[in-house]
């Protein structure tokens, strides 16, 4: 039988989005923010982030899934392409974790090619031991060694997204 072990509750991660949230609405004042939303991890930290910004600002999905490669930096397809106009535009990736930053890179260059005016990264959680790539992360509710978590829409095997916090998964 799996075990959950309680690590964040919803109480902090919706002090946390809070925070964020109003920290985005300051710094994009003026600005044409568009959320970009990584399928599918995101979305339950995406609909709590946005209605925490109190600023205009568009909505959009990426979605990719990645699969080893022959070389170690693997390879990403992607599986949604933006609906949304990004040229010119102030685009915040959400994300629901940033690991190596493998899949997180391969995005960041995909929508380079799009030419907005801005780029940044906004993670729920962020595994910065972990990381194998140079990814800077702008804004992160929280921060993570070594482990597996599931809940509030990070799974395992599809499973546990629906869980109101986050979870340590001991199989
Ligand atoms: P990476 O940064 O390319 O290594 O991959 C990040 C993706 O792996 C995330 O967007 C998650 O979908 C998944 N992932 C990494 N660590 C965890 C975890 O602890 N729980 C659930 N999913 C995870
Ligand atoms: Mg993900």
């Amino acid at each position: 039988m799996p075990e959950f072990i309680p690590l964040i509750s919803e109480l902090e991660i919706n002090k946390q989005i809070q925070k964020i949230g109003q920290q985005i609405s300051r710094d994009y004042k003026g600005k044409d923010l568009i959320l970009v939303g990584v399928l599918k991890g995101s979305f339950v930290f995406l609909a709590d982030l946005t209605r925490q910004i109190s600023i205009d600002h568009d909505i959009d999905f990426v979605g990719a899934s990645s699969y080893e490669g022959t070389s170690s930096t693997g390879q990403i397809v992607f599986t949604k392409q933006p609906d949304l106009e990004f040229e010119n535009r102030d685009i915040l990736l959400v994300e629901d974790i940033v690991d190596t930053g493998n899949t997180l890179l391969k995005i960041i260059e995909f929508i380079k090619l799009l030419n907005p005016r801005s780029i940044k990264i906004c993670t729920l959680i962020d595994k910065h031991e972990r990381r194998e790539v140079k990814i800077n992360v702008d804004y992160s509710c929280f921060s993570l060694g070594e482990g597996f978590i599931v809940g509030f829409g990070l799974d395992y095997n599809e499973k546990y997204r629906n869980l109101p916090a986050i979870y340590d998964l001991k199989l």
